[in-house]
């Protein structure tokens, strides 16, 4: 009863799985920075129980520290893969070596913040705040201590550009923020800093002509390290498959070859594309989902048609039906899977990210091609009902259930009669998601029955539309031009 009460009320996602292997190097590489991070508290002679003890806490902090980051970057993406959490904890050990090194020389705000912008940008706002406190306080060098200002300067600063990275949705807004991200640094730390008379650091720079100096070759090297970030930021996205938004956006536009070639190689399957992306963003709205990443894996979500266009109704303008012919339910399935399979691998060859391929299979889920089954069993064939199920597997995210939903809906709704009233358009909208609960395809999704009746609203607003785009306005001779 327990349990049927909790998966009724907040369902429980599975948490992604990472191999032993990838565990434990992450593992080994925590403790790796727990090291170097710590083990300068060692150097001192004589060394006495006191000090080892230090060490340790020290040592078990930062370890803690990483882990709870990991936990973080896990919570705020629940389809994080282990590469990205290498790049996380890599970047990381980069930034405690660099410390080591370059602490004395190369201003923090330099050190930390174009880490913190590549982590805000794949892995989301929280991830890279919990980096960012991560890397600001934990300094190696136990000679080292940042001046108070410059700390409290640091911290803005770097919890700017992770706030705004996380939402930034174009290259053009990243510039931006590289530009004027080091020009608030160079006056908060002229104001701050420089008329103090005090210098970076507490070693040898007591000069005010030299901090400011200082000030001003550190935020310039900070305007460069942010450029150069952006400049690698598609590099990181392509070996660490990160999803940025600016990413997403370029994916959506629809000049891109392969959108290209499905409007004019399959003008059906393009216009039902455009449609279902006009639900699917209205419902991912209402739940409060990821609206790019779902506008843009709709867009997609159908590319395996064109491998065979005229073998899909949307396609055949009323001329002749290819499945006719064939006259072999049985091959007729196996021809809908293919837009499945051939789908993917037009993913493969165009490099789309994993979360955008994932449409691709879930939009289908294991559904039934029922119209080939009840032909195969009016021919008496005996078959298994598994061939004519799509292989799947089901929608694992609230937004790969959102776009089969909007995938099952669109037909109806374009063929319902425009003066259908909105009762009779929400019951064919919920019989037709009631079946795909029924048949457990959104089992995996985390969809929980409030956002499922949310987007049942969300679909009927956008038939609402579809409706109103349909009337006729009455227009004159006179009066075409409004
Ligand atoms: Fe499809
Ligand atoms: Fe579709």
């Amino acid at each position: 009863m327990f349990y049927l009460w909790r998966r009724s009320q907040v369902p429980v996602k599975q948490p992604i799985k990472i191999s032993r292997i990838d565990n434990l190097i992450i593992f080994l590489v925590c403790i790796l920075i727990s090291i170097i991070s710590s083990y300068k508290l060692l150097l001192i002679s004589p060394l006495n129980i006191a000090d080892i003890f230090s060490w340790f806490l020290t040592f078990t902090e930062i370890l803690i520290s990483t882990g709870v980051l990991i936990l973080v970057s896990k919570k705020e993406n629940p389809t994080i893969s282990s590469r990205q959490i290498f790049l996380i904890i890599t970047l990381l050990l980069v930034l405690q070596v660099t410390k080591l090194a370059l602490a004395s020389t190369i201003s923090p705000l330099s050190m930390i913040i174009p880490p913190a912008l590549i982590i805000s940008q794949g892995m989301g706002s929280i991830t890279a705040l919990a980096w960012v406190s991560i890397a600001s306080l934990f300094w190696p060098d136990p000679d080292i201590i940042i001046n108070n200002n410059l700390f409290f300067i640091l911290l803005v600063c770097a919890s700017i550009v992770s706030l705004l990275g996380g939402r930034i949705r174009s290259r053009a807004q990243l510039l931006q923020l590289s530009i004027f991200v080091p020009i608030g640094s160079f006056l908060s730390q002229w104001i701050l800093i420089g008329k103090d008379k005090m210098s970076l650091f507490n070693i040898n720079k007591q000069d005010f002509v030299f901090a400011n100096g200082d000030i001003f070759s550190d935020s310039l090297l900070l305007a460069i390290a942010m450029l150069f970030t952006i400049l690698f930021i598609p590099i990181f996205e392509s070996i660490f498959g990160l999803l940025t938004k600016a990413r997403l956006l370029e994916l959506a536009d629809k000049e891109k070859p392969l959108i290209r070639r499905l409007s004019l190689e399959a003008p059906g399957t393009f216009e039902h594309t455009l449609l279902i992306c006009g639900l699917a963003e209205e419902a991912t709205r209402m739940i409060g989902g990821d609206i790019d990443l779902i506008k843009t894996g709709a867009l997609y979500h159908d590319v395996g048609k064109l491998h065979a266009p005229n073998w899909f109704i949307e396609n055949q303008d009323g001329s002749k039906n290819p499945h006719d012919e064939l006259d072999d339910p049985i091959r007729s399935a196996e021809v809908l899977q293919a837009h499945v399979d051939e789908g993917l691998k037009f993913a493969r060859k165009n490099r789309l990210p994993k979360l955008i391929a994932n449409f691709i299979p879930e939009h289908q889920g294991t559904l039934k091609m029922g119209y080939f089954f009840q032909k195969a069993k009016e021919k008496n064939l005996d078959i298994n009902e598994y061939y004519f199920r799509y292989k799947g597997p089901i929608p694992q995210s609230k937004e790969t259930a959102i776009l089969m939903l909007a995938d099952g809906c669109e037909a109806a709704l374009r063929a319902m009669n425009i003066n259908a009233s909105d009762k009779e358009a929400l019951n064919t909208i919920s019989n037709i998601i009631y079946s795909r609960i029924k048949d457990g395809q959104l089992d995996d999704s985390n969809l929980s029955k409030g956002e499922i009746f949310l987007i049942k609203r969300a679909f009927l607003n956008v038939w609402k539309r579809i409706r109103h785009r349909r009337i006729q306005y009455p227009t004159s001779k006179n009066n075409t031009f409004s």
